[in-house]
């Protein structure tokens, strides 16, 4: 196991030297700080709207929004916390708050664009809501604001690390039904849809020149299923609105399209598509399998299904009803769900598997430094539980990428030698390092057919430039420890040793023995269950000729 061991572990060190060398002495800060911006609708507004000139048709700032968590109604659209709370919440940080609350000052955590009915198109609903473009300039004025706080390189990190969350174009194509608009005597369904995406792109490509790398996107619910379809649809009763849902399908066969376009075309660009639609569709249809007793009707609000938008009694129509229980109910309004519904779906969001979310979900994207190039190829090969319960779940999850210079990386393996011989007695640590130095040697070999696949995937110039600046490795993350069993040092065994190599990293901010402690202790089964998930997916980057010799070469 020698090979695929040293494999892993060199390349958990060589990235620690890297580290050291540019001076991110991030890991010994909370290694998942990542800062959140959200942009969208009211599903992530958490209250920009209270600050705009609207009406209250487009406000949640009244009873009974809010009240089973906050206690008072906070303009989100939920009888509680909404998507973004809980995956702040996950990600260790506070709730972010909505941009234009005047008490915003929330530069590190980022911040909320969001804005209940807006749309990817300006106009809908045009003048009551702010647009998505609209929420971009936002962003904007938030990066002049960060650049006063944080020198540039610490902005940039921030802005690079960050997850963008987007959730846009529901309202797209629901207001032309609810306006019994003519639009679509103008437009075919699918050059409506290109509209909504086209502008959308335009965002995020500017996002991405800002310097946003991670991308988090919900995907459209069946939106003719939600309780305001059912009554858009009043004379058939239980039916779904199937125009509405047919709108949903073609955007969410588009947004996938063009994120993966977006992949290829952005260096780095890295994206995660929630699939919204499966996520709510098994619970309407399914309620009680998630804990719920109603998936059809609303909690609150009037009509057919609850599914005229009037909870709360403040909008045009002024009549509503509430249930009792809104954690019985996946939706808490016409449209939105409910607190319950909503943790559900961060969860999801947060640690689900590729047949929910994916290529990443959000957990992949806080952890530092995923690699762009390699790292993708892991997680999108989703031949989803078979990946999970092979024990590569854990290990996709955690994995992370580094960029190293290869120059560098040996150049400070004498540094990390010296250490080493520290730490252990000097016979100990020569057998360790005459077994690294050899393995080193079949990570060389293992740089030369990457290389030689990032020139087949970006073509000859490009990989070109990019390997004279870098190499992106694959490793495994301080949570993952792998063993040395083979060193046999009894030093390396011992866990307040290992801490105190932590301790040691932190206070000399070289990255290397910590890391490379953490290289420590893996189960042999478990090292072969890894081997044999990376052995398939070693096929599948390779060519099988390739794949073989490779592996042939490995030494065990
Ligand atoms: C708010 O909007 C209303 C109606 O659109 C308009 O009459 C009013 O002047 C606006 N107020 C402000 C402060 O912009
Ligand atoms: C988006 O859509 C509207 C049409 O409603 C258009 O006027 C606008 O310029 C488009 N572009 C962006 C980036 O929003
Ligand atoms: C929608 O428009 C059509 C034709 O323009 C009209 O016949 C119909 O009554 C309208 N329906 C509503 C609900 O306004
Ligand atoms: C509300 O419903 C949930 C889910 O069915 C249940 O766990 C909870 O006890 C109920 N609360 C009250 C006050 O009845
Ligand atoms: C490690 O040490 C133990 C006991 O000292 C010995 O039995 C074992 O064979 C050694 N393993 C290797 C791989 O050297």
């Amino acid at each position: 196991m020698m090979g695929l061991r040293f494999y892993l572990c060199f390349l958990v060190l060589f990235t620690s030297l890297f580290i050291s060398t540019h001076g991110l002495g991030h890991l010994c800060l909370p290694e998942e700080h990542v800062a959140l911006f959200i942009f969208g609708d009211s599903l992530f507004d958490a209250g920009n709207n209270n600050y705009i000139n609207t009406t209250t048709d487009y406000q949640a700032n009244y009873e009974p929004y809010g009240e089973n968590f906050f206690k008072y109604s906070t303009g989100r659209y939920s009888d509680g916390r909404i998507i973004p709370d809980f995956i702040a919440e996950f990600a260790k940080l506070p709730f972010i708050t909505p941009y234009l609350h005047p008490g915003y000052h929330q530069y590190t955590d980022g911040a909320n664009f969001a804005s209940a009915g807006a749309g990817a198109l300006a106009e809908t609903r045009q003048g009551m809501v702010i647009d998505l473009k609209t929420q971009l300039s936002y962003f904007k004025n938030f990066e002049r604001l960060l650049s006063e706080k944080l020198d540039d390189a610490e902005a940039k990190t921030l802005l690079s690390r960050a997850v963008y969350l987007i959730n846009i174009g529901s309202n797209d194509y629901v207001v032309p039904f609810t306006r019994n608009s003519s639009i679509f005597q103008s437009y075919s369904q699918e050059e409506y849809v290109d509209m909504v995406i086209d502008n959308l792109t335009f965002v995020i490509k500017e996002i991405y020149e800002e310097g946003g790398r991670k991308f988090g996107f919900l995907n459209l619910a069946p939106l003719g299923c939600l309780p305001l379809g059912r009554a858009l649809n009043s004379g058939k009763t239980n039916e779904c609105k199937h125009e509405l849902t047919a709108l949903s399908k073609l955007h969410n066969k588009a947004l996938s399209e063009v994120l993966q376009n977006l992949e290829n075309e952005l260096n780095g660009f890295r994206y995660s598509i929630a699939d919204t639609y499966t996520i709510l569709s098994e619970r309407i249809n399914n309620p009680l399998k998630y804990g719920f007793k109603e998936g059809n009707i609303a909690c609150c609000g009037i009509g057919p299904y609850k599914g005229i938008n009037s909870c709360g009694g403040k909008r045009s129509i002024k009549e509503y009803e509430l249930c009792e229980n809104a954690s019985e109910y996946v939706f808490f309004d016409t449209v939105h769900p409910t607190e319950k519904a909503n943790q559900q779906f961060a969860e999801l969001m947060w640690s689900g598997t590729p047949d929910i979310i994916g290529p990443y979900n959000l957990k992949a994207f806080t952890l530092p430094f995923i690699t762009p190039l390699l790292y993708p190829g892991y997680y999108q090969y989703t031949d989803g539980t078979n990946f999970a319960s092979a024990g590569a779940g854990a290990l996709v999850e955690t994995n992370q990428g580094f960029v190293i210079e290869l120059k560098t990386q040996l150049s400070y393996f004498k540094n990390f030698e010296r250490l080493l011989s520290k730490k252990l007695d000097d016979a100990e640590a020569k057998t360790l390092l005459s077994k690294a130095v050899i393995d080193l040697k079949t990570q060389l070999h293992y740089f030369k057919k990457l290389a030689k696949l990032l020139r087949t995937k970006l073509g000859d110039e490009e990989a070109k430039k990019l390997l004279a600046r870098a190499f992106y490795l694959i490793s495994i993350s301080s949570n993952d420890y792998f063993a040395l069993s083979t060193s046999n040092s009894s030093a390396l065994q011992k866990p307040t040793l290992r801490k105190n190599m932590w301790k040691e990293i932190c206070d000399s901010k070289l990255g290397t023995i910590g890391l490379f402690a953490n290289c420590q202790v893996i189960e042999l089964k478990t090292q072969l269950s890894y081997f044999k998930n990376f052995e398939r997916l070693l096929s599948k980057k390779l060519d099988d000729a390739e794949a073989k010799t490779l592996l042939s070469k490995v030494v065990y």
